[in-house]
């Protein structure tokens, strides 16, 4: 069974790639070069077997309080390129973000798994990852 929780963070970024020229980053990023902010959504799914006891597969406020801590606490109100450390030296697009994430809460699940990273940077924009690739 799936268990999803949602939870909003905001941050900054720019997509520069260092050995880029200023015109190739222009050309190939646009806007996105300059410094700009996102108001994130990011669903975390883990999947398990619910508890016979607590009927539940991970309790809710246990999952709220991983991603705080794993997530939260070091990407809200964060600049991306620069505060991040397992980020340096990634252009940080969500798809790098999920990983990110994914890498940051997968250790910390005990008696379930993480399924699925779903992060939304705007409205109609969101990538999904499931952990099969590696970059
Ligand atoms: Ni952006």
């Amino acid at each position: 069974m799936h268990v999803t929780k949602r939870v909003e963070f905001c941050a900054a970024h720019r997509y520069y790639h260092a050995e880029w020229t200023a015109e190739e980053n222009r050309r190939r990023f646009g806007k996105a070069v300059g410094l700009h902010g996102h108001n994130y959504q990011l669903e975390v799914t883990v999947e398990g077997v619910p508890d016979p006891d607590t009927g539940m597969v991970m309790d809710l406020k246990a999952l709220k309080d991983l991603i705080t801590d794993a997530v939260l606490n070091d990407l809200d109100h964060r600049n991306l390129n620069e505060d991040v450390p397992d980020l340096n030296g990634q252009i940080p697009t969500p798809e790098n973000l999920a990983v990110c994430i994914w890498e940051r809460l997968t250790p910390r699940l005990v008696d379930c798994r993480l399924a699925r990273v779903r992060l939304t940077e705007e409205a109609g924009y969101s990538v999904e990852f499931y952990g099969e690739y590696r970059p």
